[in-house]
């Protein structure tokens, strides 16, 4: 039977002044799809991204996620139907330790009043210790329970970039974006994420979305892939056929441009 998608863009556009940096873009994800966007710099992934979550103006086409209607919707909205990411630049509190970068993520989400804060009520205690228990979950579910009271800024990058992955589980998604989560790893630091991400998807029966440039981690990893140049959709399919796409093969190397 034919599962229904989860995620759908339809003609989605985005303009910067004169630049179109997103071009009439549609493509759905059905649950549990494990999906890359690719394409050169500047292609406008990130735009996507941004354009999914509420952080920058969708000027045409329309995005809806599980029939709900998100197109320039704020990002709380966004992040409470279910949709999470993490960032091309590294965004956590260098100064704070880990566990209380994720517990910030979630604090926006409690449920005690500012009095009750205050006046250190039994519903603050008790939301905060499910806060905490929370984010050590998430820890340990990217491999840094260990890590917990480490502080961000002094943790390798390749484990940071994990911390913004755990920081975005804390919002209990259902899509994960990844933009870039390779980005500044080693070989055996982004075969270990390789195993992460599956894991997730696998146990969390999480929809994923990522933005990657290391085409070995992309075509070992994804099931199925979207290419962008110039803000254009140029091809979608599994990774055999965009490895013998014409026009990806011109895109990537520089040939003749549509
Ligand atoms: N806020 C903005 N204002 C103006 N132009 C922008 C803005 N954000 C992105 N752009 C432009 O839109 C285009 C797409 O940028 P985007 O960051 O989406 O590319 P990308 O595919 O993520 O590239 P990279 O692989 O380098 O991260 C680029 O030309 C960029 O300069
Ligand atoms: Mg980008």
């Amino acid at each position: 039977m034919p599962t229904t998608a989860e995620l759908m863009v339809n003609d989605l556009s985005v303009q910067f002044g004169g630049l179109k940096a997103v071009n009439e873009v549609s493509f759905s994800l059905e649950p549990q799809t494990l999906a890359g966007l690719i394409g050169p710099n500047g292609a406008g992934k990130t735009t996507i991204f941004n354009a999914l979550t509420g952080l920058c103006p969708v000027t045409g086409g329309e995005i809806s996620f599980n029939d709900n209607k998100l197109t320039n919707q704020p990002p709380h909205t966004i992040a409470r139907c279910g949709i999470a990411r993490t960032f091309q630049n590294i965004r956590l509190f260098n100064n704070l330790s880990v566990l209380d970068n994720l517990r910030i993520a979630y604090h926006k989400n409690r449920r005690y009043s500012l009095l009750c804060g205050l006046f250190r009520s039994p519903r603050f205690h008790r939301e905060e210790a499910e806060i905490t228990a929370r984010a050590k979950e998430a820890l340990d579910l990217v491999g840094l329970a260990d890590k917990a009271e480490h502080l961000a800024g002094s943790l390798p990058y390749g484990e940071q970039r994990r911390v913004e992955i755990a920081r975005a589980l804390m919002l209990n998604p259902q899509l994960l974006l990844l933009d870039e989560p390779a980005a500044g790893m080693n070989p055996h630091e982004t075969q270990t994420l390789l195993e992460l991400i599956r894991q997730l998807r696998d146990n969390l029966k999480l929809t994923i979305l990522l933005i990657e440039h290391d085409m070995k981690l992309v075509m070992n990893l994804c099931e199925r892939i979207f290419v962008l140049d110039y803000g254009h959709l140029i091809a979608t399919g599994d990774p055999r056929s965009i490895q013998s796409d014409r026009r990806v093969v011109e895109a990537y190397l520089g040939g003749s441009r549509p």
